[in-house]
């Protein structure tokens, strides 16, 4: 019997689904988040889920794409074990009916994205992978599950270095505490810290930075992954366009019909993201329009009917055969730093989905990889948490953060200024206004019971970028997600195997290594 009573999880995407599914009947959980269940990335997910399930497929060679995506920055550990772990655990959810698209003879029909050697990418409802995979699980969660929408988590109750739950505000603004003998921070990344990106704008950093707060190692924040295909128009990016119409035969052009991708990277179109943004960077610099041909694409309207009600929402004639896009932030490599299991460094505070950094997807992380990383580790954190000793917590008064500064910008002016000088190309010289620039910015002291859901988010937004701009800075090389104009080759003499990581306000460069499962003690 599970020794755990009552776990927080804070976030409701696949990755807290999945932690509530897996858990035992014996732990009452409570799964909070800030506003309606469904506002997650993970109801964004277009393209599907990566697993080895062909027979013509292998987890070898899953593992090979993965690493050579991210050029080389994994736990390598990691990737063979969360690649095998899902393969199985996508399995089972066919197995129980999870209503994946199938092919004439009822298996599974497998896609093809950017960087992926074969096709191996499992979708449902075409493109709305996310959003099946959201329902079907939430359908198979127990009476031991408590749902609490619109409940605002803004910090972590911290008793003698350990977590022992959290502050949260309601619609109302009234704050509230809750204890709990675990907390799972499933709160995702932190996409709408840019101006222009794919995320749900719930997705704020807000998990980041109370991990942050509490002790918990943040680590790899320079490596972000850009999207190349948002749908934009007049300049602004109205939703995703998922890799998979790459993957089924669209390609990038400029306005003369041009194609951009052509003898730039052996996997053209579908080369890795990092390199595709920064082609369309660079033509856009150069003045072109930059466009998704997606004449070749058979049955584009039933295959993506998500895409096709986008595009019909945004006054696109999908006859002229081609879309508008841009690049845009998409998703955060780093993040809150977890073993095998989750764990954080802080006892009894684990993290899964995009809001850790298990090492899956080192410095670019594999079109399609994150969906089943959510899986495996929300798997995984259930059944540590039901293995562990119940800590010894007594419940004695426990201080939380009762002022909070809050920037005096606005959130879209700190979104400009990460998108312009901390985006998609980067240099010493703007990242080192932007930072100065941040570091000045004068402040308002807010107390807890007054500060509104925007300024915590504000707040949490302003100290994130700070975090992420230093770690941008500090690497002076290009890897992966992280594209230094000044230093724009990947030098492996000085930075392989080398992780950026912020603790307790301080930054040091450590040698990367897998974080041992005890390392987390319950005493
Ligand atoms: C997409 O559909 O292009 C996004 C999939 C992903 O980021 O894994």
């Amino acid at each position: 019997m599970s020794s755990f009573q009552k776990i927080i999880v804070v976030g409701s995407g696949i990755a807290a689904l999945s932690f509530a599914k897996t858990i035992s009947e014996n732990c009452q959980v409570f799964v909070m988040t800030k506003k309606q269940y469904s506002a997650s990335n993970s109801m964004l997910a277009q393209g599907g889920i990566a697993a080895a399930v062909s027979p013509h497929d292998s987890v070898e060679q899953h593992v090979k794409d993965t690493i050579v995506a991210g050029c080389d920055h994994h736990d390598d550990r990691t990737v063979q074990e969360v690649l095998r772990i899902g393969k199985d655990l996508v399995k089972r959810l066919v197995e129980e009916g999870c209503p994946f698209d199938k092919n004439e003879a009822g298996v599974p029909q497998l896609a093809k994205e950017g960087a992926h050697a074969t096709e191996r990418i499992l979708h449902a409802g075409g493109d709305q992978t996310g959003k099946t995979l959201v329902q079907f699980l939430k359908s198979q969660l127990g009476s031991h599950i408590h749902l609490y929408e619109h409940h605002h988590v803004i910090d972590l109750l911290i008793d003698d270095q350990t977590c022992v739950g959290v502050v949260w505000k309601d619609e109302r603004g009234h704050v509230h505490t809750m204890t709990a003998d675990a907390v799972v921070l499933s709160t995702g990344g932190c996409g709408d810290l840019y101006e222009t990106n794919t995320n749900d704008s719930s997705v704020t950093g807000d998990g980041l930075m109370m991990a942050y707060r509490a002790g918990a190692q943040l680590v790899d924040l320079e490596f972000v992954q850009f999207h190349p295909t948002l749908l934009t128009i007049a300049g602004t990016a109205v939703g995703l366009i998922s890799e998979a119409v790459r993957g089924e035969g669209a390609f990038l052009e400029d306005e003369t019909g041009r194609r951009i991708m052509e003898g730039i990277h052996p996997q053209s179109d579908l080369a890795p993201r990092d390199i595709v943004s920064r082609v369309m960077f660079h033509e856009q610099k150069a003045g072109h329009q930059t466009y998704l041909n997606i004449r070749n694409v058979p049955h584009f309207k039933t295959r993506f009917p998500t895409i096709c009600a986008l595009c019909k929402k945004a006054g696109i004639d999908l006859t002229s055969g081609r879309l508008p896009v841009s690049p845009g932030m998409h998703f955060l490599m780093g993040g809150i730093k977890v073993n095998e299991y989750g764990e954080t460094s802080v006892p009894s505070l684990f993290a899964i989905g995009e809001a850790a950094c298990t090492g899956l997807h080192g410095a670019n992380r594999l079109a399609s990889n994150s969906l089943l990383e959510s899986l495996v580790l929300g798997n995984k954190a259930a059944r540590r948490i039901e293995q562990l000793p119940k800590p010894h917590t007594t419940m004695p008064h426990i201080p939380m953060q009762d002022v909070w500064p809050v920037p005096n910008i606005s959130k879209n002016k700190l979104k400009q200024w990460m998108t312009t000088y901390a985006g998609i190309v980067r240099d010493e010289n703007n990242l080192k206004l932007l930072l100065n620039t941040l570091e000045q910015v004068s402040f308002q002291v807010i107390n807890v019971k007054d500060i509104t859901n925007e300024q915590i988010e504000l707040s949490n937004g302003w100290g994130l970028a700070i975090c992420l701009v230093k770690s941008a800075l500090y690497r002076t090389e290009s890897r992966g997600g992280h594209y230094r104009m000044d230093h724009p080759e990947r030098n492996d003499a000085l930075w392989r195997g080398k992780q950026i990581v912020h603790e307790k306000g301080d930054i040091h460069i450590i040698e990367k290594e897998r974080i041992d499962a005890s390392w987390n003690v319950y005493s």
